[in-house]
This record gives structure tokens, sequence and C-alpha cells, in this order.
């Protein structure tokens, strides 16, 4: 792997400037956007003053966490167009949450929405180790998902040649990647270990391709899969964030010259993160919920969105802006079996960790009416999939699970190739217990 940091000249003045002129930037322009929803959003107008506050009370930047939550079904409540700050005419684009169950999330850009969108891409981009001129191809869903178009118009924004794949035909993503020799992939981690699969269903060398960099979100994963990723492709992995809420892809993003978190784009977005269960402001460093509100926002401003992802704040180390932990998950993915808490991404490490195995895992709970189960359904690489082998590597996964997560599961190895494979974002859980 090719040492890809960029040139400090090329980054924007504000991704090094100093905390105090990061301050001063936000507290204005948090200033403007709370102003800008109360004038212009009744249910901003609506949830300040029930709350005896008004944006004149914004002083400091601590002041925001007198103000009340903004939750998804305050989203879905107002559907589809009710938080819209601007009339409808200046929206230049829709993009909505499919939502499993409900009427979707929508979310609306006005002009100067989309560019700051793009710019935030590129950024993403550029943190990641492309440069204007690369070729990239594009992976993330194209649609009402935000990750094709958000993707899409922050690489032209950089410079780069766009490949619009969207997911999907997975045997074609390895022919246009081995044809038109992009540097730069960007996918859900899930999906790209299909197309990793599908390299070695070809008998192509996935080192040989000439991928240089994948940016991955959309979805949580661990620094094991990004072992798993970088050493399967010869290709550095770096994490982006981001949700429809508040933007799409890049809101946050990893710097390809450290790979330590996420730094969040805090001239735009502004972190807060919160104790999940009584709503406290926690110090940074302190594991909990994040909350963002946008800074710049025009189409549809959010003040103190609970994203429900689970992080912690940290320092700026590669940029000014402070990072965010991997996300380990959302609150409403995280399982609670017999009392213990457990994340879907530290069941992923253990699978990773466990020789034989191949990197496809999915979780499924069931109820006996008494008791909760989980069962791990994972596969075996092909060259290790014989009866002998598929008893030590189940052994080995349920006795790490024990021992490092602390809860008892039964684990079936199957065959390669028969875990349910994903071209978007993988389903990790299967929840077959009955819902009271
Ligand atoms: O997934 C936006 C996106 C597209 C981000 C492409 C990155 C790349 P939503 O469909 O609204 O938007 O889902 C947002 O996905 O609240 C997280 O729970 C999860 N998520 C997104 N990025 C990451 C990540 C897009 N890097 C929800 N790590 C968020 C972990 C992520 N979880």
């Amino acid at each position: 792997m090719r040492d890809l940091t960029p040139a400090r000249e090329t980054l924007d003045p504000i991704e090094i400037a100093s905390r105090d002129e990061i301050a001063a930037l936000q507290l204005k322009r948090l200033k403007w956007s709370l102003r800008h929803a109360y004038d212009n959003v009744p249910f901003y107008r609506k949830q300040f003053g029930a709350a005896g506050l008004h944006p004149d009370d914004i002083h400091s930047l601590a002041d925001l966490a007198k103000f009340p939550f903004t939750v998804k079904a305050d989203l879905r409540e107002n559907y589809p167009f009710g938080l819209f700050a601007v009339p409808r005419e200046q929206i230049l684009r829709i993009h909505a949450s499919s939502g499993t169950t409900g009427k979707p999330t929508v979310v609306g850009y006005t002009a100067n929405d989309l560019d700051m969108w793009a710019n935030m891409v590129a950024r993403s981009l550029r943190a990641s180790g492309t440069k204007p001129g690369d070729l990239l191809h594009n992976a993330y869903g194209y649609g009402l998902f935000t990750g094709g178009l958000g993707a899409h118009a922050g690489a032209e924004k950089l410079g780069c040649t766009v490949v619009p794949v969207s997911g999907g035909m997975t045997a074609r993503q390895v022919t246009l990647i081995e044809d038109f020799r992009p540097t730069t992939i960007m996918v859900t981690p899930s999906y790209m270990l299909n197309i990793l699969e599908e390299y070695r269903r070809q008998g192509v060398d996935p080192r040989s391709s000439s991928l240089e960099i994948g940016v991955f979100g959309a979805e949580p994963w661990t620094n094991k899969m990004r072992d798993e990723v970088e050493s399967a492709f010869d290709i550095h992995a770096v994490d982006i964030y981001g949700l429809s809420e508040i933007l799409g892809p890049g809101v946050a993003n990893e710097c390809v010259e450290t790979k330590d978190g996420l730094h969040i784009w805090e001239d735009n977005f502004y972190p807060e993160i919160i104790d999940p269960q009584t709503g406290e402001l926690l110090p940074d460093g302190e594991m909990g919920e994040l909350v963002l509100t946008t800074l710049t926002k025009e189409g549809m401003p959010i003040v103190r969105y609970r994203t429900r992802d689970l992080t912690r704040l940290l320092p700026g180390t590669a940029r000014s802006m402070r990072r965010m932990e991997k996300v380990a998950g959302r609150s409403d993915d995280m399982i609670i079996l017999r009392g213990v808490n457990v994340f879907p991404t530290q069941i992923e490490e253990q699978v990773l960790s466990v020789e034989g195995l191949a990197p496809y895992y999915q979780i499924e709970l069931s109820s006996d009416g008494h008791m909760d189960a989980m069962r791990v359904h994972v596969e075996s690489l092909p060259n290790l999939a014989d009866g002998e082998s598929k008893a030590v590597q189940a052994a080995t996964l349920k006795h790490r699970i024990k021992q490092i997560v602390g809860v008892s599961t039964q684990i079936i190895v199957h065959s390669p190739g028969t875990v349910e494979r994903s071209d978007g974002k993988a389903r990790r859980v299967v929840d077959k217990r009955p819902k009271d």
C-alpha cells in the first residue's frame, strides 16, 4: 500500500484551523441555524417555546444542551415536507430512508445544501487518499438512499472520473473494476466482501486489482474487518459515516494516514454525546449516543438529532476537528441476551478471529418462551469445510464468544457460500422471537 497522505495545502483551511477558530465559526453558525429553524419550521418554534427557549438564548456552544432533542418520530410526524425551512420550490433534491416500519423519513436539500454535501464528500474522499483525476467506482445504491447520489456528487466535486455502478450484479462489478481500473471504490463493507468472493470465483487475484482505496460505510464494521479487506485487496480501507436525517455520507470520515476514528466535519455539524437512557450530556471520551445539530443546512435544519449510534468523541489528530470512534452499533441493534448487552460488531470480531471461517455471518435470535437464545450462522472457507474442521471452528467460536463477549451461543457452521449476502447494508440480526 502506498502512502496516500494528502498534501497539507490541498486541505480546506478550517480542517487544520485552531480549536478557537473552529469554535468561533460553530457558534456563529449555530446561532444562525437555530434562528433559521425557529423562524421557518413550526415544529421547532413549538419545541423551543415548550422548553421556554428562544434562539437568542444561545450565548455559547454549551448552551445548545438546553435545547430539546429531535427524534426520528418527529420526522415521521411531519411527513412528508413538514420540517422544510424553505418553500418546497427551493428544494432541489429529496432523499428518504426506506424505514422498515411505517412512513419513510424525508429530507430535502436546497442548491446550497447540495453544494455543501458535495464539498463534504469531496473532503472525505481527499482524507481517504483519493485525488482529483482518480477514477472512482461507486457501488453505493442510487435512488432515495443517500449513498449513491451523495458519493457521486462529492467524487465529481473532487474532480474524479465517476463510474456510477450502484449495487448488485456482482460479476459485472468485477468486470468493470478490471476493465476501467479505478483507484477508489465506494461501497458498503459487507458488499465489498461479495465483490471479493466474486473475484475468487472468477479466478482473478484481488490483490492485483487497480484498487488502492476503499471508502466503506453505511453500516458498522470493525477494525478486524478492516484488516481482512485491506489484506485481501491490498488497499487502504477507510471509514465514512453519515445519515440521511443530517446529510447522507460525508458527516465524518477517517484520514488514510491515521485510520484512528472518523473526523467529524465540525464546521457543518455540531456533535454531542449523551447518555441514551437519561439524555444527559456526557464529556468527550465517554461512550454514549451521538447527537448531531446541522450548522449550515437551509432546506431542513436539524437541532440535536438523536442518531441512536453509539460512539465516543475524541480529540483531533490528523485534523483539528474532533473524531468519533468507529460506531459500535445502533442502540436499536443492541441485543440483550440474558442480561448481557451484545452488539453484532462484537460477534463480528470473534468470527474474524477464528481460523478457517469466512467473513460472513448472521445472528439469529429465538425464544423457547422462557429464555432467549442466540444462534450464529457462519461458514467455512472452501478448503476448510470438512466435518472435522467445521466442528473445530464451531467449538472455537463458541468458546471465544463466551470468554470475550460473555454470552452462550449456538454456532452453526455452514458450507461455503450459504450465509445470506447483501448488496447494500447487511442484515446482521434476524429476530425470530415472538413480538409482544
Ligand atoms: O447510510 C448514509 C451513508 C451512505 C453513510 C454511504 C456512509 C456511506 P442512512 O441509510 O440514513 O444513511 O443510515 C444511517 O447507518 O445512523 C448508522 O447507524 C449507519 N451508518 C452509516 N455510516 C456508518 C458507519 C446512510 N461508517 C445509519 N459506521 C446511521 C457505522 C454507519 N454505522
